[in-house]
This record gives C-alpha cells, sequence and structure tokens, in this order.
C-alpha cells in the first residue's frame, strides 16, 4: 500500500515521501481500517520536526492520528464493528497511527461509527481537535450551564469545536480570534467575541469560570488573569508555559496542563452532539494524500481556520 513515510525527522516537509509498505495486519482487539482521508493536527508538524513524543516515536515513520475510513478485517476478540462499518477516530495517540496511508490498524476502543450526517473529510478533521475540546472541557473543566468560558485560539481546530461544546452544555462562551474570524465564531454559537491580537485578554475578559487556552508562553500564563477565584485554566500547550502552575497557585485558581486521550466514549458523545445538530466541524483545506507536504505548509502557517484534512481513498 501507499503510505506518505518519512526516514529521518526534519524541519523540511520534504522528508514525507511516498513510500510502499506492506499492508498492516489487525492482532487481538484491533480492527484494519480502508482509510478515507486523514486529518491534518498542529502535532503532525512538531512531530514531523522531531520536537514531540520521541520517546515512543521512531523512524521510519507515518505521520497522522485522525482518520475515517471502513472496516474491512476485525482481529480476534473484537464485537464493536464488522467489516463495512463506516468508523472515525483518532487510534493509540500519542504512540504512531500512520494514517497518511491506504490502510491503519488500530484498537477497536480507539474508534467509533462515524455519523451519517458527516462527510468522510469532516470524520477525519474531528477526532484529535474534537476530543481534546470535548475532554478539556467536559471531563477536565466538568463546564456547566451558566458557566462563563473564554476559548483561546477559537477559530482554530480545536478551537471552533470547543465553542460549540461549551454552548451545547448551556455555558456563556467568549471566542478570542483575529477580528475576522468574529463572523464564524458567532454562526458556531459564540456569545462574545474579542480580537487578542488588539485586546489585552486578562484585562479585558474577567471573571470566567473556565480558560480552555491552547498556546503556551507569557499569554498561557497572563490569561489566569481572566477567572474568577476558584476557577479552571486548561492548557493544551502546559508544558510549554513555564510557571503557569505557581502562578495559579499564587492567583488562588486552578491550572491543569492537558493532553488528549484516544477515548472511544468520546467520540461517541462528539457523534452524538453532531446528530443532534449542535456540531458541525468546519474544514479550510482539503489536500491530496500525496500533498501531504502542502497541508503540513499550511497547517505550520499556525493561521488554519477550522481543520485541515488529507483525501487517501474516498
Ligand atoms: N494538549 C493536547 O492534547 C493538544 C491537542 C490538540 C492541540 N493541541 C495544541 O493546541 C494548539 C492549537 O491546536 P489546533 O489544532 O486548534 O491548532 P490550529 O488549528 O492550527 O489553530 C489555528 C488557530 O490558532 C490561532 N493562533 C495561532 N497562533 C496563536 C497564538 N499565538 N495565540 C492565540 N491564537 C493563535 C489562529 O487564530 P487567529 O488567526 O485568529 O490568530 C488560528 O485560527 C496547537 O499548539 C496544538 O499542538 C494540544
Amino acid at each position: 500500500m501507499l503510505a506518505m513515510s518519512q526516514h529521518e525527522w526534519g524541519d523540511s516537509e520534504a522528508v514525507i515521501r511516498p513510500t510502499e509498505v506492506p499492508v498492516p495486519e489487525p492482532v487481538f482487539g484491533e480492527v484494519r481500517v480502508e482509510v478515507a482521508a486523514a486529518g491534518v493536527n498542529p502535532v503532525d508538524v512538531y512531530t514531523r520536526r522531531g520536537l514531540a513524543y520521541n520517546s515512543v516515536l521512531s523512524l521510519p515513520f507515518v505521520n497522522g492520528w485522525d482518520v475515517s475510513g471502513t472496516v474491512t478485517e476485525v482481529g480476534y476478540g473484537v464485537a464493536r464493528f464488522r467489516p463495512g462499518d463506516r468508523v472515525f477516530g483518532m487510534p493509540r495517540f500519542p504512540h504512531a497511527a500512520g494514517c497518511y496511508a491506504e490502510y491503519v490498524t488500530a484498537p477497536a476502543r480507539h474508534l467509533a461509527r462515524l455519523p451519517d450526517e458527516l462527510s468522510w473529510v469532516e470524520g477525519a478533521a474531528l477526532p484529535l481537535a474534537g476530543l481534546t475540546a470535548w475532554q478539556m472541557l467536559v471531563e477536565v473543566a466538568q463546564v456547566s450551564a451558566g458557566q462563563r468560558v473564554l476559548v483561546t485560539a477559537a477559530a482554530g481546530g480545536v478551537g471552533h469545536l470547543a465553542v460549540q461544546i461549551a454552548k451545547a452544555r448551556g455555558a456563556h462562551v467568549i471566542g478570542a480570534a483575529r477580528s475576522a474570524k468574529h463572523g464564524l465564531l458567532r454562526e458556531l454559537g459564540a456569545d462574545e467575541t474579542v480580537d487578542y491580537t488588539v485586546t489585552d485578554l486578562a484585562g479585558h475578559v474577567r471573571e470566567v469560570d473556565v480558560v480552555i487556552q491552547m498556546f503556551g508562553g507569557e499569554q498561557g500564563v497572563a490569561n489566569l488573569g481572566c477567572l474568577r477565584p476558584g476557577g479552571i485554566l486548561v492548557s493544551a500547550q502546559g508544558a510549554w508555559t513555564p510557571g503557569l502552575h505557581e502562578r495559579a497557585d499564587e492567583r488562588g485558581v486552578r491550572a491543569v496542563s492537558y493532553l488528549v486521550d484516544p477515548d472511544g466514549a468520546g467520540l461517541e458523545a462528539l457523534a452524538d452532539l453532531v446528530r443532534k445538530g449542535l456540531l458541525r466541524v468546519h474544514v479550510e483545506r482539503v489536500f491530496p494524500l500525496a500533498e501531504a507536504a502542502a497541508a503540513h505548509r499550511l497547517s505550520a502557517e499556525g493561521r488554519t481556520t477550522g481543520k485541515i484534512v488529507l483525501l487517501v481513498g474516498a
């Protein structure tokens, strides 16, 4: 089968090359999926460069964690799926999943049935970003109706889903993004919008219960100032936010560094929101699998609205 593989880590996207590799065989508890589409996430760029999860990744490496496709074979003991089922998921993360390929294998519990409402492309765009948003908001922050939630990078892959999930839980949602993206945020249900490039968030957005913090560095610490006493900031880049936990303690607020987890039940929850019309996926751009390098170039610019997806066999 064709896989977009790399034999060295590299700053240049050119390290990703088309390679013929054997079709993977599912072992106990796994299924094989014929890939229809594979989502692209910022972590794909970090791992291509050799900057993340080096302790569990090795060369040659096939990138990609987001997948949608059709089950073609089930391993011993799998009762959840049958050949022909349409599925989506984020298998094995942060261990290699190899979704930039024509076939992948995955533990059955790392997948869920793709709702009829979603195309292959949307199904591949949803898992990693959607699970991150769901787990940060619902499992970690336990967001509830009436709470004030600040979503940073609100028009990005995780952010645009977090806005909708928080809204579906009955929260008052404040979305931070460049002003050109405020129309989209309002369509997604944001109650307030703020342009973080011209407004100091901590000076302007006050007394929130939950901050979904997508980027680290100084802003990751400064945004603790948006919280009410006892509020919680959940950071997707806690490892790149020096002093976060100490400053949270000083201020009497909570800070949690979070890493997304493969989670079939979380995928079912996202699918349920889709079926109820409470969650949609915005896809900015679709590339053919062979143009994975160009997709990485676009993702690395850091301005994505919604998601970038590779079309594989759809
Ligand atoms: N810990 C985890 O488990 C986990 C899971 C998923 C993602 N992440 C991390 O979370 C971050 C966002 O992920 P994503 O998938 O949403 O990325 P993405 O889709 O590439 O996000 C793009 C958005 O980020 C905004 N942005 C870029 N730089 C920014 C900055 N310095 N401050 C505020 N906003 C900024 C841009 O908005 P504007 O154009 O409006 O500026 C753009 O719309 C990435 O670093 C990713 O690696 C972590």
